[in-house]
This record gives C-alpha cells, structure tokens and sequence, in this order.
C-alpha cells in the first residue's frame, strides 16, 4: 500500500522527515563569517529552506525539500514507474535515509537506493576529461538536451 494512504506510515515518515532534518529537534548550524567557522543558534527559516549548515542535522536539504522527496518517491510507487533511487551528493545521507524507509513503509522490496559521493567535497576538475562534453541529466532553459542519459 502506498505510504500516501496508510496513515500510520504517513505519520512514521512525518516523525522521521523531522529528525532528519532537526528542525523539531533543533541543533545549531555553522557559519563561515570573515574566513572562520562560527556556531550560530537554530534558525527555524534557514532550516526549512535549507539554506544553513547544520551542526548535527544529517540532511542539509532543509525540512521542504525532504517533504517534497517523500512527495516524489510516494509518486513514482503509487504510479508504479519502474527503476531503483539514486542520490548523487550525500553528505551525511538524509536523503538516502528517507528514501529508504519510504520503500520499507510501502513494501517494497525490489528497488536499491543507490548513494554516490567523494565524501572529500568538490574533486579538483581533471585537465585529462576536460575535452568530454559535460552530460547533462535534467531539462534546463538553457540546455537543449531532453534526455536523462548521461554517464555518471
Ligand atoms: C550539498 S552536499 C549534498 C547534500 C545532501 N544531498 C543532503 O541531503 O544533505 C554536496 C555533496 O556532494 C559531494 N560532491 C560534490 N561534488 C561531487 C562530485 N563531483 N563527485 C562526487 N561527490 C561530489 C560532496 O562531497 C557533498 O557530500
């Protein structure tokens, strides 16, 4: 059954999207200000639109971007469109978590959610691929591509 539908499940997630994202379970968040990394209070608006860095939180996506996850994965299953999860850029794995126990809640035991990361931030570009042409994996304005292909 859908998480969508079943209200225990709805409720499982909703606790969960919470903890995840600390903002009923408030921490601090780190603040990068003239060239040193500063503890800062709790800021509820920061924090629902993911625009802090949190202390202990283990999604930096903010408490709206995980609703509108939940939203996506609950989408794909009830619309029964085939294919595993992926998140590319995990950091602490949040995201992952969520998408993970939305599969758990609805049943599914069939999809992987697949987590790729450096875990070492941003890689120093590489002079030797710089020849390949970036792939492009969304529709953009200004991108003429239509395709979800792309090498990871
Ligand atoms: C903004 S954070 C991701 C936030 C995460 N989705 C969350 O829920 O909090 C970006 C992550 O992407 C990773 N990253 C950035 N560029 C990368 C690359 N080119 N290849 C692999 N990982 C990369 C970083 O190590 C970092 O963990």
């Amino acid at each position: 059954m859908p998480a969508s539908n079943n209200s225990d499940a709805r409720r499982y997630l909703d606790l969960l999207r919470h903890a995840l994202g600390r903002d009923r379970f408030p921490d601090a968040r780190y603040e990068m200000s003239s060239g040193s990394l500063q503890l800062m209070p709790f800021g509820p608006a920061l924090r629902a639109q993911g625009r802090d860095w949190p202390l202990e939180a283990v999604t930096m996506v903010g408490t709206k971007r995980l609703e509108n996850l939940e939203n996506c994965c609950c989408t794909v299953l009830e619309e029964g469109i085939r294919g595993d999860f992926v998140e590319t850029g995990v950091w602490r794995g949040g995201c992952g978590i969520l998408m993970r126990l939305v599969l758990a809640t609805t049943g599914d035991e069939i999809r992987k959610v697949w987590l790729f990361d450096s875990f070492a931030g941003l890689p120093k570009p590489d002079a030797s691929r710089s020849q390949r042409p970036m792939p492009c994996y969304y529709r953009c304005a200004s991108c003429s591509h239509d395709s979800l292909e792309g090498p990871l």
